[in-house]
């Protein structure tokens, strides 16, 4: 068993502070300004009911202690079970209010969560995890749901029922309602003060909490890798340590808690035992009746019950303030790739893109992954580009769709700079299929109807044949309605690279943009595509990245990127002429005889071109 003792929190801080992120929440409760004031009136109407009950019992009881008095027992009786239904139903109304706000609350704050993690780019998505991501969307709002439901109105209920408690008791007896509140505000400040306390409890406990959901998230993402790699023990270590983690933070953080549950009462207990000495005294010597003296009681448990849950009302302020800190920060951070568009843009778009000396770093990087590319693609041109592996090129097709922060006056379509197109017009302008194949958990005709679910059948099909994907399908037995699995699970990696490339191309955008689609097929598969690429796209704008040079060959151009500038650029012909990289990778990746004598001589001079090494890697 494990043991779950661990030592206290790290307090970097004043958790008093903290309490501040709460402010945040303002916007939400201004927007059920109204049912929340409703609520707070019925809970004041609540309250004021439940103290005139120690009234009509005081009037019963005095009237059957004193024998001047006619004893009536009826009317206070039957007050008491007016005021104790009225009382019920107005509660339940007022609890149903506070629930509704408070998921209503949590329903705004999640929708606002996931709306702005849509539009982040790649610093948001290295500063953040999924999981932690996952995290906070689903237990920190849960934490500040809970002060939107209880909390708040626990505090309210406080002020209320501690007011109205004090003020009939002063009214029966000023004397002894001063020496039954005396202990209090000793309680409510030992109470607030360990409620400040636990703060940091709450925020290692939700941090914690974040932890385990980030290393399920990715174990499960990875689960093949792990299980081909027989790293199952090793992950279960590594999780059964995480989550050791957050028990001992839970455990930390709910005995510290039931600490203030067991000081609580101990404090607590002083007041009845002052109603017994002191108004026992009054009793005796006449000055209160035993009505009051029972009265006073039902007052006292009235008021002390809120004192001694202040505390935990608080600590739960506390940690909803965690939580509301680790929201907003999600929510605070600005978004990277600023939408600024200009108001008149052309309605048709012929898809002449040009790079102007973009230079793009990496942050954190020691050199920039593009130096200095200027290139002008002409309408319809189909571009290859080609390069060592981490050479810019993917950087390269990102910075036109803005996947990157790409600079102001660096790429361009149509003579319009990248940075002057609303976002979404951009990538319907210019499509780009990335690097790794996703497909949604769904059917093959969702996946191709997914920006258009308005599609037809007979462009899915014209696209699928252009991917060289048209024959698979017909071979499944659903057809285009053969679900592909989590990420495509269910398909072969040439199966989903196909798919993937079918998506881009239903878009029909005047500029396509293909980064190393066709490194899962085979080569007689791969000169299907190319023919369907070209009976597609003729008169538009395809830049495609490869490692192959029988996919290049065909382009009208081809680039090469080497350190993220543009090494070589010229047709088939000219490169191969000009006897560079382009020209020792076709050697490589060439069966023809008359390459065969530069193929060697490059094979066996392996140790000075590391060229050679990843051409070799790539033919095999
Ligand atoms: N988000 C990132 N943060 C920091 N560096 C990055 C990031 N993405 C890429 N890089 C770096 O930028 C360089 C270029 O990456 P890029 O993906 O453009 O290469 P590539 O030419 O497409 O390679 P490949 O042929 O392997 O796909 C690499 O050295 C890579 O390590
Ligand atoms: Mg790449």
């Amino acid at each position: 068993m494990t043991s779950f003792t661990a030592t206290g929190p790290r307090r970097e801080r004043s958790s008093f502070k903290d309490i501040a992120h709460l402010k945040n929440l303002g916007v939400y409760f201004r927007r059920y300004a109204l049912v929340l004031s409703i609520s707070i009136i019925g809970m004041l109407v609540a309250n004021i009911m439940s103290a005139i009950v120690p009234l009509l019992m005081k009037t019963g009881i005095d009237s059957l202690a004193d024998p001047e008095i006619e004893p009536d027992i009826i009317m206070p009786a039957i007050a008491i079970a007016v005021i104790v239904i009225v009382r019920f139903f107005v509660f339940v109304v007022t609890r149903r209010i506070m629930r509704r706000v408070s998921i209503a609350v949590a329903y705004d704050l999640r929708k606002r969560m996931f709306n702005h993690i849509q539009y982040q780019g790649a610093a948001f998505f290295t500063r953040f995890s999924t999981g932690d991501l996952m995290s906070r969307t689903i237990n920190d709002i849960s934490m500040i749901r809970m002060v939107v439901s209880f909390g708040w109105v626990n505090i309210i209920s406080f002020f209320f029922t501690v007011g109205t408690g004090i003020y009939f008791m002063a009214t029966l007896s000023p004397s002894l309602t001063a020496w039954v509140v005396l202990p209090l505000p000793f309680v409510a400040v030992i109470g607030f003060m360990m409620a400040r306390a636990m703060f940091p409890y709450y925020r290692d406990q939700q941090e914690a909490m974040a932890a385990v959901t980030e290393f399920t998230q990715e174990n499960l993402n990875g689960i093949r890798t792990i299980q081909a790699m027989a790293q199952e023990e090793q992950e279960i270590k590594r999780f059964s340590a995480i989550s050791t983690h957050y028990a001992q933070m839970v455990y930390r953080a709910t005995r510290f808690n039931a600490w203030l549950g067991l000081v609580m009462p101990v404090l607590t207990s002083a007041s009845p035992v002052i109603i017994i000495f002191y108004g026992g005294q009054l009793v005796l010597s006449g000055e209160i009746t035993i009505g009051t003296f029972t009265a006073f009681f039902s007052y006292m448990m009235m008021v002390v019950w809120p004192v001694r849950m202040i505390g935990m009302s608080l600590s739960m302020f506390t940690a909803a303030a965690a939580g509301t800190q680790r929201i907003f920060e999600v929510l605070d951070f600005e978004q990277e790739i600023k939408d600024s568009p200009i108001a008149d843009l052309p309605t048709r778009t012929a898809g002449h893109l040009a790079f102007r000396n973009l230079t793009f770093s990496h942050p954190g990087a020691a050199r920039p992954t593009i130096d200095g590319v200027s290139v002008d693609i002409k309408a319809g041109e189909t571009i290859a580009i080609l390069g060592r592996i981490g050479a810019g090129k993917s950087t390269l097709l990102r910075a036109v769709v803005r996947l990157i922060d790409t600079p102001r006056d660096t790429v361009f379509i149509d003579g319009i700079d990248v940075c002057d197109y609303p976002v979404q017009e951009l990538r319907r302008i210019a499509t780009m299929i990335p690097q790794d194949p996703f497909l949604f958990s769904t059917t093959l005709r969702e996946n191709l109807t997914y920006d258009d679910p308005g599609r037809d059948d007979a462009e899915l099909w014209d696209a699928a044949d252009a991917a060289g994907l048209a024959s698979t399908v017909h071979e499944m037995t659903h057809g285009l309605d053969t679900i592909v699995g989590e990420r495509g699970q269910t398909l072969s990696g040439g199966q989903k690279q196909r798919a993937t490339l079918a998506r881009g191309l239903v878009r029909n955008a005047p500029i396509l943009l293909l980064d190393d689609c066709f490194s899962a097929v085979d080569t007689e598969t791969e000169d299907r595509i190319l023919s369907g690429l070209a009976r597609l796209r003729n008169d538009k704008t395809t830049v495609l990245i490869s490692h192959r040079v029988s996919t290049a060959r065909h382009a009208d151009r081809i680039l090469v990127i080497d350190n993220g500038h543009i090494a070589e650029s010229g047709t088939h012909d000219e490169l191969i002429e000009l006897g560079g990289y382009y020209a020792d990778l076709a050697a490589v990746q060439s069966d023809q005889d008359e390459d065969r004598a530069r193929k060697s001589r490059l094979l066996s001079n392996l140790d000075d071109s590391d060229v050679i090494e990843q051409a070799v890697e790539v033919t095999s």
